[in-house]
């Protein structure tokens, strides 16, 4: 099994990044993981142009090829996401548009897609105390799921979060959720 976990933010040393090195730890022996941050990763903006509806392929060309060939050799994805503003980071809604080539509102039948049978987690993190932002950042994951053939399979959320010393205490719970998420 090929596991692939985005970090959805710019930040490759903070919370996100913690989460997820952490289940990349307990991750079954015999599978294959992969453990990116979009932040280190050139990804320009969607010029909303639509080309890629003619083409098939973006206009721009910078990291979004490789991350998207990432995309397609994986069968299990762990996209996670802090809360910046109560929304998800720039470099994650700037990943998420520049993803329309694959998405299932290009009208070309011939038009590139992800290979089916893929499932993907979400995770939310937040320093405040309230859900509902949360909520929201999955409910965005799920929507850019629902939209790339991806079976969204559960998603997960932590508040008072503020740096990656806040993750102490739920490794034990990303563990459990590792094991689980990673079952073959
Ligand atoms: C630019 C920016 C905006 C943020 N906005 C919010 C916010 O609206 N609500 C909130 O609860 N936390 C907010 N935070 C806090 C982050 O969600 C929190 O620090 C998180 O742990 C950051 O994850 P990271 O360490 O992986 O970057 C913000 C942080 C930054 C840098």
């Amino acid at each position: 099994m090929r596991i692939l976990l985005m970090n959805m933010s710019p930040k490759n040393y903070g919370a996100t990044q913690e989460i997820l090195k952490t289940m990349q730890e307990a991750a079954p022996k015999g599978a294959s993981t992969e453990l990116v941050c979009l932040g280190d990763w050139e990804i320009g903006y969607c010029k909303g142009c639509k080309a890629c509806y003619q083409t098939r392929a973006c206009v721009i060309k910078d990291g979004m090829e490789p991350l998207l060939h990432k995309l397609g050799q994986a069968d299990v994805l762990v996209l996670a996401a802090p809360s910046y503003w109560a929304d998800v980071p720039g470099v994650c809604k700037s990943f998420i548009d520049r993803c329309t080539a694959y998405s299932d509102t290009n009208p070309d039948p011939e038009a590139p897609r992800l290979a089916a049978g893929k499932r993907c987690y979400g995770i939310a993190l937040r320093t405040g105390t309230r859900p509902v932002e949360c909520e929201h950042i999955l409910q965005t994951i799920e929507h850019w799921c629902g939209h790339m053939g991806v079976a969204y399979a559960e998603g997960l959320y932590f508040c008072q979060i503020e740096d990656k010393k806040d993750i102490g205490p739920h490794k034990a719970l990303l563990r459990e959720k590792a094991a689980a998420w990673f079952a073959e």
